[in-house]
């Protein structure tokens, strides 16, 4: 089984994670300080691998997501020498490094794209995606994700260039062998440095439609129609069928490097299908390793949606290709947020199950760091906005900074994280969340995480078994089985404040150890499935 099978994955926001040199913003040399809370210390969380998010030098008009230097790390997080160092130290404790590619598009600043913009007839005019535009209008309606058109008309040669997302990250043109050239030769760069995998910025944009047609419009009602952008079906500026074959060579170009991976940001019109992310992994196995699963991102609390969504992920992937999870990242309010209940605001209760959920299931989970304490998103006003995205739309949008707030490590001052004044403000429950106090508290939601975390290391069928729901009477709870030739485990959740009365329900289930209970207290006994009541928000895996 290849690694990132096994591998449970931490992303992390390098600006929020640790600062080591006392400017408010987390380094590399933060990382390298934090590493044995990862893995490798005496009371560890336990993940395989860490993804960051982009380090490579840029003028941060998106915090990273637009590279102007693709082979060196930006001044603000270290350099070469410091993240040869995090490898290093990572492979010590068995950490393996996973970077984010940012190849859809580069940063305006960025020499190529300098040099593309010099005139019609620069050698590297195609490099990027010009246009001479219709009449005195952009060349078609396609839009841009942060707003606007997706067109910006440069005055010097009086053309104009496409960008997905904002003008500072103009778009590359994949079409261009050249370009294939000059990114597969960044990432044999990096992975000879000792970089293990890589998550592919906003993979499916990369192709676009050739003749440029024009993106249906679409109505919508209520909150999603505000967005001119959610008003297009994005049919000509994503997806094209072209991207397979890129991915495969870029396949096998990782295939040269040795047991590298790949997972992929597919993004598409929420909530989205299971069908166009499993097409990335190509015909079986040799385009993408994985694509994220974003469908929990829209989730209701509801156990009927999971089930759904995970059912229809099964089916789309099959057998042969193996699914990724996903509570929450760098771009979406946090799950403990999300899904805390208007009126319960039983927030690490319902985090606890749904971490529970994600690492029992067959697929490579991704943990977005500071999610093993709870931590939520909160709106930062707007005199401490960060995100240039949200600073530009405000008050429409406040950007994605109440994601990325600082990582609570403790009861010190900032919690730990700097000795300066942090770049963003604290979680509002810092003090009662820190990982120092859950580390110690065995009825932790971190504590839920570390041990499942070591149980999907130990059990063959939580790792990979098979999955089957539970019809139960119940439609507060979800009820599955993960089987692996002769193991066989229960995981019954409660996701509401009612106890649930499961008594002879579950046929042909009779007893077994529970193996972790969000009630430690029960771990070790013995569970009669047929005495089964469910207390509120209570989660049990039992091995039968
Ligand atoms: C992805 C990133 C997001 C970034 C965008 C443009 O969606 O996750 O943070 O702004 O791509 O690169």
């Amino acid at each position: 089984m290849e690694w990132w099978k096994k591998a449970v994955i931490y992303q992390i926001y390098p600006r929020s994670f640790q600062d080591s040199n006392g400017d408010g913003v987390g380094d590399l040399r933060g990382i390298i300080q934090r590493l044995d809370y990862l893995k490798g210390g005496t009371n560890s969380l336990g993940v395989d691998a860490i993804w960051l998010s982009p380090i490579n030098v840029s003028p941060m008009a998106d915090f990273g997501y637009d590279v102007s230097d693709y082979r060196e790390i930006d001044p603000i997080f270290g350099d070469i020498a410091t993240f040869q160092e995090l490898i290093a130290e990572a492979k010590k404790r068995d950490i393996k490094i996973i970077m984010d590619l940012v190849i859809n598009h580069t940063s305006d600043q960025h020499p190529w794209f300098q040099e593309s913009r010099q005139s019609r007839d620069s050698e590297k005019r195609d490099w990027y995606i010009w246009h001479p535009g219709k009449g005195k209008k952009a060349p078609n309606n396609w839009l841009s994700a942060f707003g606007g058109s997706a067109w910006t008309l440069d005055e010097q040669t009086g053309e104009y260039y496409y960008h997905a997302f904002g003008p500072e990250q103009p778009d590359l043109n994949w079409r261009n062998p050249q370009v294939q050239e000059a990114v597969f030769s960044i990432v044999r760069y990096w992975s000879e440095m000792g970089v293990y995998g890589y998550r592919l910025d906003v993979v499916n944009c990369f192709v676009k439609d050739e003749e440029l047609r024009e993106n249906p419009t679409r109505f919508f009602w209520g909150i999603r129609a505000m967005r001119r952008y959610d008003r297009e079906t994005h049919i000509y500026d994503r997806n094209r069928p072209e991207l397979h074959t890129i991915l495969k060579r870029l396949n096998q170009v990782l295939a040269e490097q040795g047991e590298k991976m790949t997972v992929g940001e597919v993004f598409q019109e929420p909530p989205g299908t299971a069908e166009l992310p499993a097409s990335y992994y190509g015909d079986p196995d040799d385009e993408l390793s994985l694509t994220f699963n974003f469908s929990f991102f829209f989730a209701n609390w509801s156990p009927r949606k999971f089930r759904e969504i995970i059912t229809a992920w099964e089916k789309a992937l099959g057998e042969d290709r193996w699914p990724c999870y996903v509570l929450s990242n760098h771009d979406f309010d946090r799950h403990s947020s999300r899904f805390s209940g208007f009126w319960s605001k039983k927030t690490q209760e319902r985090a606890k199950l749904a971490a529970i959920l994600l690492l029992t299931q067959r697929g490579t989970p991704f943990l977005y760091y500071g999610e093993e304490l709870g931590m939520q998103s909160q709106s930062v006003v707007r005199k401490l906005l960060q995100d240039p995205v949200g600073k530009r739309y405000w008050p429409f949008y406040k950007g994605r900074d109440n994601a990325r707030l600082p990582m609570c490590w403790n009861g010190d001052k900032n919690s730990g994280f700097t000795e300066a004044e942090p770049w963003l403000p604290l979680d509002k429950n810092w003090q009662s969340i820190h990982a120092e106090k859950q580390m110690q508290d065995e009825t932790s939601l971190w504590r839920t995480y570390q041990t499942l975390i070591n149980l999907r290391q130990k059990k063959s069928s939580i790792l990979k078994g098979k999955t089957e729901f539970l019809d139960i009477p119940s439609i507060r709870v979800l009820a599955y089985t993960r089987t692996w030739e002769e193991e066989k485990v229960l995981i019954l959740l409660n996701f509401y404040s009612r106890k649930e009365k499961l008594a002879s329900s579950i046929s042909g289930i009779f007893s077994g150890e529970i193996i972790y209970a969000t009630d430690c207290q029960k771990i070790g006994q013995t569970l009669d499935v047929e005495q089964l009541e469910l207390q509120p928000y209570e989660g049990i895996v039992v091995a039968l």
